[in-house]
Order: C-alpha cells, then sequence, then structure tokens
C-alpha cells in the first residue's frame, strides 16, 4: 500500500518522539512492502517561532491532503508562564481538532505486568486492566465564549454542548462496545448533579441506548469516577466523557499503566485522523534523548490499524512489548538502568523488521 501522511513533529519532545515512529513505520515498510511518504508541517511554539501563527493555512492544507496525520506535542514554557500571552502554541492543536471536526479522542488504558511496579496500586488491582475512554474533543469548555474583564476582576469560559455533538460521539463509543473483544458496558462520566449540560449527555445517552440493547450502561459522576479509576479500574470497559472530564481522567488512568509516556491516542471525526501521544511536550526533556517514544509508537500502531494494516499494527505492538518486557525501557520506567529515546526507536524499528539478532531476543 501507499499512503501519504502528514508529519507535525511540533514542541519540546515532539520531534524526537515522532522520529522513532518514522523509523518504526520505515521498518513496516520494509517488512510488508509498503511505500510510506511523509510531509511535514508546523504547528505550536514552533509555528509561532518562524511564522507567528500557531497553525499556519499551510500545515491545514497538507494535513487535508494526507492519509492520515502523526502528530508530536506542544507547548512551551515561555506561554505557560505568560498569562498574558494573546497567542498559544495550544491554539494550533484546538484549531486543528475543530477545522478538521475531531470530534472524539480515543484513548486506550492498558498495563503491562513488567510495569506494574511503578504504579502506587496493588498489581492484583492492575492485571487484566483494559478500558477506552471516549473523550469529546470538539465542544464543551475548551471551545465556548471566553471572557475576561478590562479590569482583570473576572473572568468566564461557558461549557455548551447541542445533542448532536453528544449524540455523534456516543453513537462512536457505542458501536466499540459491542466490538467482539469488548465487554459490552459503557460508562457516562458526567456532573449531571450540578451541571445543565452534563444532564444533557445523560438523556441522550438514555435516548440512543436502546440501539444498543446488548451494551449495558452505567452512569458516573467524574469525582466518583476520578476514585473509581484508582480503586478499582478493571471495572471500565468504554469510557465516555466530554472534553475537559475526559483530558483530566485520561492522565489520571495513566498511571495505571505505570507512565504517561506510554499512552497513545486517536483522534477521529470527519477530517482525517490525527494520532497523537496523550503526553505533553515535557520541555525539561527536550533535545536530550530521554522521552519515551512507545505513546508515540503506540499512536503510530492506532494508525496502521486505521489504514488497514491490522497485521502491522499487531507486529509494532509486539516489538513495544518485548523492549518493555526486556527492560530496553526510557528514564521515565527506569531512572537507574535506561536506554536512551533513540535506542529504543532502533530496538523497536529492527524487531520489526526483523533485524534483532536470535541471541538477544
Ligand atoms: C491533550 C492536551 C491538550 C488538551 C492541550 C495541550 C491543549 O492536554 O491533548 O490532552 O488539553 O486537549
Ligand atoms: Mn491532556
Amino acid at each position: 500500500m501507499q499512503k501519504h501522511i502528514a508529519v507535525i513533529l511540533g514542541d519540546g519532545i515532539g520531534p524526537e518522539v515522532t522520529q522513532q515512529s518514522l523509523k518504526v513505520l520505515d521498518a513496516v515498510a520494509e517488512k510488508f512492502g509498503h511505500e510510506f511518504s511523509y510531509e511535514y508541517g508546523l504547528m505550536g511554539a514552533d509555528a509561532i517561532d518562524k511564522t507567528g501563527n500557531p497553525l499556519p493555512d499551510e500545515t491545514l492544507e497538507i494535513c487535508r491532503r494526507s492519509d492520515a496525520i502523526l502528530f508530536g506535542a506542544i507547548g512551551h514554557p515561555k506561554y505557560d508562564n505568560d498569562p498574558t500571552a494573546k497567542v498559544r502554541p495550544e491554539q494550533g492543536l484546538l484549531r486543528i481538532r475543530k477545522e478538521l471536526q475531531l470530534y472524539a479522542n480515543i484513548r486506550p488504558i492498558n498495563t503491562y505486568a513488567s510495569l506494574h511496579h511503578l504504579c502506587p496500586l496493588k498489581p492484583q488491582n492492575l492485571e487484566g486492566v483494559d478500558f477506552i475512554i471516549f473523550r469529546e474533543l470538539t465542544g464543551g469548555i475548551y471551545f465556548g465564549n471566553k471572557q475576561k474583564a478590562e479590569d482583570g476582576s473576572s473572568a468566564s469560559d461557558s461549557c455548551t454542548y447541542t445533542r448532536e455533538e453528544i449524540e455523534r460521539i456516543a453513537h462512536l463509543a457505542f458501536h466499540f462496545a459491542q466490538k467482539p473483544e469488548r465487554r459490552k458496558k459503557l460508562t457516562l462520566v458526567d456532573k449531571a448533579n450540578v451541571l445543565e449540560t452534563s444532564r444533557l449527555w445523560r438523556k441522550v445517552v438514555q435516548d440512543i441506548a436502546p440501539q444498543y440493547p446488548d451494551v449495558t450502561v452505567d452512569y458516573m459522576f467524574v469525582d466518583n469516577a476520578a476514585m473509581q479509576i484508582i480503586l478499582n479500574p478493571k471495572q471500565f470497559d468504554v469510557v465516555l466523557t466530554e472534553n475537559m472530564f475526559g483530558d483530566i481522567i485520561s492522565d489520571e488512568a495513566s498511571v495505571l499503566s505505570g507512565s504517561l509516556g506510554l499512552l497513545p491516542s486517536a483522534s477521529v471525526g470527519t477530517g482525517t485522523v490525527l494520532f497523537e501521544p496523550i503526553h505533553g511536550s515535557y520541555p525539561q526533556a527536550a533535545g536530550k534523548d530521554i522521552a519515551n517514544p512507545i505513546g508515540s509508537i503506540l499512536s503510530t500502531a492506532l494508525m496502521l490499524e486505521y489504514l488497514g494494516m491490522n497485521e502491522e499494527a499487531k507486529l509494532v505492538r509486539k516489538a513495544v512489548e518485548w523492549t518493555l518486557s526486556s527492560k530496553f525501557v526510557t528514564k521515565d520506567i527506569d531512572p537507574l538502568n535506561y536506554y536512551f529515546t533513540s535506542t529504543i526507536g532502533d530496538l523497536i524499528s529492527d524487531f520489526v523488521a526483523d533485524r534483532i539478532p536470535t541471541d538477544i531476543n
């Protein structure tokens, strides 16, 4: 197959982790006889520095003409510490999501036996954890009306959802829950005891649930969900939630895996699908070759699956599992005995392309 991929390296560790994914893609191409072409676009602080715009039109055009988008990370401390900045890197990511109508962000949460010790939870609570968060991505408080008083005495962000915005992601999540490998359970996480938007989410989910009679639905307030994710994560199968709750509980859930650096995501909707690790730009590690590339590499596996390359995706996951269980890990996993970002990328791509000598296996 021939596929054209838009690559957005972004900020901080974005470039170095994405480079490892490109190595892996090249290895997949070599092994399976595919051809991937790459076209690079700017976004984030990098784009502001070079063009003054966090999402130049050219980047959007590149994305629109590609089969998929691979994105690194966004953010820079010089903006985080300046609440008065008018142009911010994150505006690039929010705009690309909106422009391409990527309304669902899908974040799978898995655990690895060899990493259980990194999680403060007991190993018996981690075995068999396997759930997936469907986070709404183009609505809610992220995109509502923002205001601040001239004199700086007050500010507001409004949260709005339409029935249609909820329905489209809810259908995706229900369909996903019906897959043979899923446990046919959908949990809506909201704050319906307080928020009007949450009550609309509940109503819409209740209204469409009868179309999926094989899926059990339960409803959980977000404060309770934050606790349940730590107390009994095995109870979750498909979690459906609005934009900001999803942002928060997915970082929380990454603790179950052992490191935020391991988690991938896919943002899907009507435009070109975007794949990105859930971690941020981790500026303290930028350029040091110590960041964990696995979040990006597993995002690449999701991308391969989306492109119809299931066997290829499976092999990439197998290669990742092999590095983790062989203790070829980055500094976030083992601060005393670690490998560089680029070495992990080499090992995973060598495994994929059958270049690993058998004595190391
Ligand atoms: C994420 C990030 C973004 C978000 C930021 C960088 C705007 O935290 O993808 O989870 O909040 O959506
Ligand atoms: Mn986030």
